[in-house]
């Protein structure tokens, strides 16, 4: 049987960093305000020259180095993404063209904060299926692009970055299982309720959210999709070295191990200094932890997401 392995990942963060006190500057809120609600101190800000496949080529050369592996060795891209550099083409494709390659099926995924989360089991079914050996999957994000910078309740939540991984055939786990679900009934507590239409914006072209709503189903639902994630691949949370949970709010994160009787120190925290990335965010704490040697191979993480949709899901993995 043919299973998928992450054998290489990657990050990459604009260079611009944008502290608690540099918005208090400008907006009603303060650094204490930020850090006590939210674990937030800093976020990273794209360059106004800098695109969401800008960004995601960074990333991706970093997986690929790191996992051996040339572009054009590659037969799947899957680029998870809310903030896409155009409306068509994906950029999966303009990201297929920066890396030099053409000929590989190239798509986005939609799933805001769970993109992820959600591309990752995309790849490891069309692996597991024998369709393709090699892919690169990514998530990668411009969201200061879509945040109303006058408006201090979402503004201050969010980061730009991008974080990629190279999932390759082989004969073990690698992934053991992954859960996926989506219910579209809460579309309306976290949205960017706009489309272009006849040359204009519709609706808006800014994030609004209910967070008091969002906070208790990202709790909610990051429980119970890490237990049934456990569940189909016949393990327990003891046998999990670290949960990489999409990086929204340190609150949700400390929320989410507790009911998960997890120590807190396996659950991995970046928000601190990505803020929140949506759909980077995981492959980015992924990545940032190997790079320093925290999650090593061997190790088996459990990465979750939630987001807009509302999405939410996990894949369980052996590195
Ligand atoms: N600085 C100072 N004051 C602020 C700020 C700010 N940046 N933002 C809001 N406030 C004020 C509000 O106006 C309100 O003032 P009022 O009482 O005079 O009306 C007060 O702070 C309390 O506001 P609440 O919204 O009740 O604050 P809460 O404790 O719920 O925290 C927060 C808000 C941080 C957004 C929280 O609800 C949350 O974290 N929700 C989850 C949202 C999230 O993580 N979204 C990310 C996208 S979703 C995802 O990735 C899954």
């Amino acid at each position: 049987m043919t299973h998928s392995r992450i054998v290489g990942t990657g990050g990459y963060l604009p260079p611009r960093v944008v502290t608690n006190d540099d918005l208090a500057k400008r907006l009603d809120t303060s650094d204490a305000w930020i850090r006590e609600r939210t674990g937030i101190a800093q976020r990273h800000i794209a360059d106004e020259s800098q695109t969401t496949s800008d960004l995601a080529l960074e990333a991706s050369r970093r997986a690929l180095e790191a996992a051996g592996v040339r572009a054009a060795e590659l037969d799947l891209i899957v680029l998870a993404t809310s903030t896409p550099d155009y409306v068509f083409p994906s950029s999966a494709c303009l990201l297929q063209a920066k890396l030099g390659v053409k000929g590989c099926p190239a798509f986005d995924v939609q799933a805001v904060c769970s993109g992820f989360v959600y591309a990752l089991a995309t790849a490891d079914s069309f692996i597991r299926s024998g369709a393709y050996r090699r892919a690169l999957v990514v998530g990668a994000e411009v969201f200061s692009r879509i945040l109303d910078w006058n408006d201090r309740s979402t503004c201050v939540l969010f980061g730009d970055g991008a974080g990629a991984v190279v999932l390759a055939a082989g004969e073990r786990p690698g992934i053991h299982a992954s859960v996926l679900h989506a219910d579209g009934s809460h579309a309306n507590i976290l949205a960017v309720p706009g489309n272009i239409c006849g040359g204009r914006i519709e609706g808006s072209p800014y994030l609004q959210m209910q967070g008091s709503q969002v906070f208790k189903f990202a709790v909610r639902v990051l429980d119970e999709v890490a237990r049934e994630t456990l569940a189909a691949a016949g393990m327990t949370i003891g046998d999990v070295d670290w949960l990489v949970a999409h990086q929204a709010n340190a609150r949700i994160l400390d929320a989410t191990a507790k009911k998960l009787g997890l120590p807190p120190e396996r659950m991995v925290v970046t928000v601190s200094h990505h803020g929140n990335t949506s759909a980077a965010s995981v492959p980015l704490a992924l990545d940032e932890c190997v790079r320093a040697g925290r999650i090593r191979a061997g190790h088996r993480v459990l990465m979750e997401g939630v987001g807009g949709g509302f999405t939410w899901g996990a894949v369980l993995a052996t590195l």
